[in-house]
């Protein structure tokens, strides 16, 4: 039978069904090969002090390594008495070394052990995370570059605004992920902090050497306070709170996408690839990865929740409470970067429908404010102006007719101001081509942006 690390102060044995309730094993062991390195840099440490035997060391880390190889091969068996990834593989190196293997855990506990882990872990994921965003960020760089001058209509309350071009939509969304991608290195910068030496909470008595465990497992520092270094999971809220807002955009993304791709709007064609059909509408080709991802973010608002409710009410230092970071910190780097994934795939597919695009702006009055400035420079004050179009708009929307289809006559009785220049201004290109300015939507523009941003990712 198993004989558990901890039974020796115990009488009697764990309750049956408390011993499957209190393992974390069956989630945790996606932590084994952060927790092996953990205990490698620990165990040499140990050594470099003196505190193991060199042979010791040599044993351990030979014992690790054949671990991870066999768990990798499937060729482990994991154990739920043995509760968590932790005692699982100290036990199982144990029986593979003999008694050094009782050595590794000197000056260690499973609360800085764990809390280790995971920021190993973490800040491995989200260099992945990173990669990942990143082709996202070229996709959409490429797509902004090759419609850098459709014309689409802009949206305020989904009502259509001023002509815009389809590039400029796209660096929008590119913006936003920028900083998506900012606050993630932050994090990470952030976390690469390491807890290893505060042992249970208070530090341990051995002639440690923290330094050189943090240099040997890439940390920028050991912890400077045992207590925090084993109590708190701000980082794993830190990173889910990132990863929501990130999710929250590419929802946002998502919806215009499903919007565009309707008959409706009649935009963008998604991939084929990237759609399911009806299991009894022959006709249907429905939007479903971008359905599911606006779909997915609701859950990662729910990590978030779940462990900032998990952490508000321990006081320091460890508690078993914190053994419930795991599942919603693993379900959110699966589900992130599988969505940023799919993501550059689908928009590295995705094809526009120009004239659709291009119809639809001319439609709704998309050139009115133009039409107000233009006055202005023609010497009309600009509430002035605001009126007159109004009117001209209204008599379009009696008529049935764009303010660039009226005739010169029709235009001059709302304002004398009005001459035949009036129609450059009143095309779509012009109207774009005349938001001349850093961050305005005019195609040159649009291109200047494109090539800062691909300046700035360069640098990254
Ligand atoms: N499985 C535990 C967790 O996930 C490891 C730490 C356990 N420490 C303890 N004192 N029981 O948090």
């Amino acid at each position: 039978p198993i004989v558990k690390p901890w039974a020796g102060r115990f009488d009697a044995p764990t309750d049956a069904f408390v011993e499957a309730f209190t393992a974390s094993v069956g989630f945790d062991r996606r932590l084994y090969r952060h927790d092996i390195a953990g205990s490698i840099a620990h165990a040499t440490m140990l050594a470099q002090r003196g505190v193991l035997s060199e042979a010791e060391r040599a044993a351990i880390v030979a014992g690790l390594d054949a671990i991870r190889t066999r768990i990798e091969a499937g060729d482990f068996a994991w154990s739920v008495p043995l509760e968590d990834v932790h005692m699982n593989i100290e036990a199982a190196l144990t029986a593979e070394i003999g008694d050094a293997g009782k050595k590794l855990h000197t000056g260690r506990s499973r609360n800085d052990q764990v809390a280790t882990d995971i920021r190993l872990w973490l800040r491995e994921e989200i260099d992945g995370i990173a990669t990942e965003l990143r082709r996202l960020q070229e996709a959409l760089l490429a797509l902004a570059e090759r419609e850098a001058e459709t014309i689409m209509p802009g949206f305020t309350h989904l009502q259509v605004a001023q002509p815009i071009t389809f590039g400029h939509h796209m660096m929008a969304w590119l913006e936003m992920l920028g900083r998506d991608a900012e606050r993630l290195a932050d994090c990470r910068r952030r976390l690469n902090v390491m807890p290893l030496g505060a042992a249970a909470l208070a530090g341990t008595t051995y002639p440690i050497d923290r330094h050189e465990t943090a240099r040997l497992l890439g940390f920028d520092r050991p912890a400077e306070n045992s207590l925090d270094a084993v109590a708190d999971r701000d980082f794993a809220i830190e990173f889910t709170a990132a990863a929501a807002i990130l999710m929250m955009h590419l929802s946002r993304f998502s919806e215009e996408l499903i919007l565009w791709s309707s008959a409706q709007f009649g935009f963008i064609e998604l991939a084929d690839g990237f759609c399911t059909g009806s299991s009894i509408m022959p006709q249907k080709k429905n939007p479903d990865v971008p359905e599911l991802v606006r779909g997915k973010s609701g859950r990662i608002f729910g990590h978030l929740m779940a462990l900032l409710t998990l952490m508000k009410g321990q006081p320091l230092a460890y508690n078993k409470d914190n053994q419930e970071d795991k599942e919603p910190l693993f379900d959110t780097v699966d589900n992130v970067r599988g969505s940023l994934k799919v993501f550059a795939d689908m928009m590295g597919a995705l094809t526009c429908n120009r004239p659709r695009m291009r119809a639809a702006a001319q439609q709704g009055f998309a050139t009115a404010t133009d039409l107000a400035d233009y006055l202005v420079r023609k010497g009309v004050a600009f509430r002035d102006a605001h009126e007159i179009v109004g009117r001209a708009v209204a008599f379009g929307i009696r008529e049935g007719r764009d303010l660039a289809e009226m005739t010169l006559d029709e235009l001059r009785d709302f304002s004398s101001a009005i001459e035949a220049d009036v129609f450059a201004i009143l095309t779509l290109e012009g109207s774009v081509a005349a938001r001349d300015h850093i961050g305005g939507t005019a195609p040159s523009q649009v291109r200047a942006a494109i090539s800062r941003a691909r300046r700035r990712l360069a640098e990254k």
